[in-house]
């Protein structure tokens, strides 16, 4: 499980480059990203026809309204009744009708991890999945892991170690990372890197974040 060089399985998500073999410098990432927003703002890139037909399109361009139903969800404890079109997104159910926005929409696409939050303990990519088949589990999102002041020791190792630029990523690197520290990974940096690969750092804060995950593993291995 921990050989960087291993290909990965087919259909894995796992892009993220280890620091050496990162090719793409910042600057031209932010190049590319800032040109692709221009084309798009421009309407030279038109939407595609998936993004057109995604329940979170702006609204006047994703069909008529659905009747709402009731879901209940259980988020960090709580208890809350909804009324939500079936189509909504566990994302935005969290974002919008929650106001929960520590969990944050990057891609919205199932690529960036930015939307990572625990359902019943394991990680999900909140946009890819609907609010209404979270009925009964146990929803767990950045805003409900610590206890009172009292970080979680992720959360505390990110601090410690400088794991975030901007930070935007920072809750779904969080929230991936508590996932998988329950996982049954090996024990390298290696596995680190992998087993966080679904989650994508635009400012390229990579070996921090390793390191803090580092740490976070070696605590609870110490009880
Ligand atoms: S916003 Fe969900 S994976 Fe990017
Ligand atoms: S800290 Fe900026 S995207 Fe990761």
């Amino acid at each position: 499980m921990s050989d960087p060089k291993r290909p990965l399985p087919a259909g894995a998500r796992c892009d993220t480059p280890p620091e050496e073999e990162s090719t793409l410098s910042r600057r031209e990432f932010v190049g590319t990203a800032v040109a692709g927003g221009a084309l798009l703002a421009s309407g030279l890139l038109a939407p595609s026809a998936a993004d057109a037909a995604s329940p979170n399109f702006p609204p006047g361009l994703d069909g008529p309204p659905v009747p709402a139903v009731p879901v209940t969800l259980q988020v960090n404890g709580q208890t809350h009744a909804l009324e939500l079109e079936p189509r909504v997104t566990l994302l935005d159910a969290l974002r919008e009708h929650l106001g929960l926005s520590g969990t944050k929409k990057g891609c919205d696409l199932g690529q960036c991890g930015a939307c990572t939050v625990l359902v019943d303990g394991r990680r999900v990519n909140a946009c890819l999945t609907l609010a209404v088949m979270q009925r009964g589990k146990a929803i767990t999102t950045i805003e409900g892991l610590s206890r009172g002041e009292t970080l979680h020791p992720v959360q505390a190792a990110f601090l410690a170690h400088d794991g975030f630029q901007c930070g935007y990523c920072t809750p779904g690197q969080i929230m991936s990372a508590v996932g998988f520290l329950s996982e049954p990974w090996g024990t390298s940096d290696a596995d680190i890197r992998e087993g966080l690969c679904g989650n994508l750092c635009r400012c390229g804060a990579y070996p921090n974040i390793v390191a803090a995950v580092r740490e976070a593993r070696g605590q609870k291995a110490g009880g």
